[in-house]
């Protein structure tokens, strides 16, 4: 098996962190791996099987760089595109031994489907959702359409298309102002908070603070999403596809308790602020509301069409859950909500690499 990390996308250090995580973790009398990196500049890479430079260390941010390893080569191996490197050395010709792909990245060219389209192309299984529940699990915007479509609540919001921002801002302004006050302002297609900005909106700047938002989440992607903020516990329910013809199976919710300075769970929270930050494992909720935030979560995760594993993320407001949105490769090193989930029922971070790996083997690639 191999496994995929680092990656195009801001989010190519927490990536790393996670592969580190699996490779010291994972069960090696199941598995040969093989550690591919991608590089920030999309070259695909034959990494040491050893984890100590991919961690975190408080210190410097673990990166792949193109230079220090060789290239590797996909099986199908026409000579176009970024990944398709010149195979000039017997590190170029590993992929065609692999039998499954453990993808551990985030973000777009990643998370995003295309990745996933390219392993459905060489007829690799993978780990994880297929092509277009990816797709709409990145686009906050696409997400929430579908999830509406299935009857799972979502909150209110406006979109603002790169064309719509260009072309008419006002209007774009005003499909705002139909909304609460408080608004968060999200690049449409991003992750770890990256340009994310809470703003109180008010007449007497000339909404300055709200095009600044738009401005600087238009930094990571022209399609912005514009949501009502929220009032409510964040709550997260981990999700594994079922085996064979099974239900997909929820844990019970964590819940994010933000602290400190910080006013949502932004950037720095979910990743400097661990004295401040804490994840609750389980939350403490009424046994109704836990009950119903699982059925919601695996609605959500039939919803978009999920397979494998995703995280769903809701809000428990005094009227009731509403869903903030599905991650299909959440955060997955020892410590992240995901695994300290699935551990709280009895599912350990071993066993469960070897769950999600399974359940790639038993699935064709292809229409299924
Ligand atoms: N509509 C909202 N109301 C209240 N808080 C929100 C809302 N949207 C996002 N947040 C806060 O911002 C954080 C990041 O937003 P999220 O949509 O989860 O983006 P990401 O994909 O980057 O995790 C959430 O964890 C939550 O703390
Ligand atoms: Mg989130």
């Amino acid at each position: 098996m191999a496994i995929i990390f680092g990656g195009r996308s801001s989010e190519h250090a927490i990536s790393c962190a996670t592969a580190a995580g699996v490779l010291t973790a994972i069960d090696r009398d199941r598995f040969d791996v093989v550690p591919i990196g991608i590089a920030r500049d999309g070259s695909w890479l034959l990494l040491p099987d050893d984890p100590a430079p991919l961690r975190l260390d408080g210190t410097r941010l673990p990166e792949i760089v193109a230079a220090e390893h060789p290239a590797v080569v996909l099986p199908f191996g026409a000579e176009r595109g970024r990944v398709i490197v010149a195979p000039a050395t017997e590190a170029a010709r590993v992929l065609e031994g692999v039998d499954v792909v453990l993808p551990l990245l985030h973000g777009p060219f990643g998370e995003d489907g295309t990745l996933q389209g390219l392993l459905e192309l060489t007829d690799l299984p993978y780990v994880g959702s297929g092509v277009l529940a990816s797709a709409a699990g990145m686009d906050k915007h696409v997400m929430k359409v579908l999830l509406a479509g299935a009857g799972v609540p979502v909150g209110p919001y406006t979109v603002i298309p790169r064309t719509s921002w260009e072309r008419d801002r006002a209007a774009a302004l005003d499909a705002v102002a139909a909304l609460s006050d408080v608004v968060f302002v999200k690049p449409a297609r991003a992750g770890s908070s990256m340009g994310i900005t809470r703003v109180v909106r008010s007449a007497d700047d000339g909404d300055a603070a709200l095009v600044a938002a738009i401005e600087e989440a238009r930094r990571h992607d022209p399609k912005v999403i514009v949501e009502s903020a929220i009032d409510g516990r964040e709550i997260e329910v981990a999700v594994l596809g079922g085996r064979g013809l099974d239900a997909p199976r929820t844990t019970a919710p964590g819940e994010i308790v933000v602290g400190g300075d910080h006013a949502f769970y932004d950037f720095e929270a979910k990743y400097t602020g661990t004295d401040t930050t804490s994840l609750e494992v389980p939350a403490s909720l009424a046994t109704h509301v836990a009950d119903a935030a699982r059925e919601m979560a695996a609605q959500a995760f039939e919803a978009l069409g999920c397979e494998g594993l995703a995280r769903v993320d809701l809000f428990a407001t005094g009227t009731g859950l509403v869903v903030n949105e599905v991650n299909t490769m959440p955060g997955f090193t020892p410590f992240s909500m995901f695994p300290s989930l699935w551990a709280n029922e009895g599912l350990a971070y071993p066993e469960l690499i070897t769950e999600l790996i399974e359940l790639a083997l038993e699935r064709p690639t292809g229409l299924r």
